[in-house]
């Protein structure tokens, strides 16, 4: 067992250190990864730029764009331990209309460095652009990778979910009349369904697109362990390596543009001094019609119409 981790002070470090907590790094991933020693970094998590024009990114060639992440995936592959996993979180690049789901594009890079894809997770939310000539996109996929080994981290327990029949008993055979499910609960399943980081989301910044801390924690729980190094080479405002420090692992993270860099620091402070506000693991969904929100009534369902309706309704009941 690795000791606690203090974050006392709570200190970033600007480059590599093997003794740093945390590195936050300005700059190119590439210059950060060559400074990370082969076989060191147990979790690599990240969502690359999907090359579609963002603020942060300029469009490139397929091609190009391809190439570009073969060189990062090599690079993090190299620093990747025995039993480490990568998890790639990516969405669709859109071309013209045409859309081109960038796990596909991206699979043969990791199969082609001997890894194994474990789950390819659909991550669905509810907010986001209103497509009019397709159906509006509502999911990304993460695609979580190992090498080709049975005895990669996997910690299920800390990330299970509540059971749905939490009260079921087996009926029949030698166990009958014990509960049948885990009390600990379930297996989260490839689905998860946790709410994007959109205006009123407590722990929005104005990055366009930040990852929600808890899809982040799920990997962090699952797949390293207590003073683990957890890498992001596309750190954004820092939401990978505040889930790492939350769970007492050591992050690391790179990112061009300085304005992200002094939010994610700033954000890593907090969470390493335990004051960082972000969405608790488990939470419901918010439900507006539950909520009682007013903005659920459509307007336009004038009480005349109601009025109107249940007089139809009363006439069809009507038997002279
Ligand atoms: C999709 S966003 C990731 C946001 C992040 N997950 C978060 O929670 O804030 C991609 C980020 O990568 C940064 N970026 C793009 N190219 C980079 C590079 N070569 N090295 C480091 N960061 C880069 C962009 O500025 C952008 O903030």
């Amino acid at each position: 067992m690795k000791p606690e981790i203090k974050f006392d002070p709570p200190e970033i470090n600007n480059r590599f250190s093997p003794d740093a907590d945390a590195v936050i790094f300005q700059g190119n991933c590439l210059e950060l990864l060559r400074q990370v020693p082969d076989k060191s970094v147990q979790l690599v998590v990240t969502s690359p730029p999907y090359n579609i024009g963002k603020s942060y990114e300029k469009k490139i060639s397929l091609e190009t764009y391809y190439e570009q992440q073969k060189e990062v995936i090599e690079q993090c592959a190299r620093v990747l331990t025995d039993q480490g996993s990568i998890c790639w979180q990516v969405g669709n690049h859109v071309d013209n209309g045409a859309i081109i789901p960038l796990d596909s594009l991206l699979f043969p890079i990791f199969h082609n460095l001997g890894f194994v894809m474990r789950n390819r997770i659909i991550w669905c939310f509810e907010h986001g652009l209103h497509s009019s000539r397709r159906l509006s996109g509502r999911y990304e996929t993460v695609i979580w990778f190992t090498r080709n080994t049975k005895d990669y981290v996997f910690n299920l327990d800390p990330i299970r979910v509540p059971q749905k029949y939490p009260g079921k008993r087996y009926f029949k055979g030698p166990k009958a009349g014990q509960y049948s499910c885990n009390p600990l609960g379930k297996n989260p399943g490839d689905v998860w369904d946790i709410p994007n980081v959109k205006s009123n989301h407590v722990e929005k910044t104005e990055h366009p697109c930040q990852f929600p801390v808890e899809l982040i924690e799920r990997f962090v729980l699952s797949l390293s362990n207590k003073g683990d190094w957890v890498l992001d080479p596309y750190l954004g405002v820092g939401s990978s390596v505040i889930a790492a420090v939350k769970h007492q692992r050591k992050g690391i993270g790179s990112e061009i543009i300085s304005r992200y860099v002094e939010i994610a620091k700033e954000r890593t402070k907090s969470a390493m001094l335990g004051n960082l506000r972000t969405r608790a693991m488990g939470t419901p969904k918010y439900d507006p019609i539950q909520a009682g929100n007013k903005l659920t009534i459509a307007p336009w369902n004038t009480e005349q119409d109601d009025r109107q309706l249940r007089l139809l309704q009363s006439m069809a009941e009507y038997k002279p």
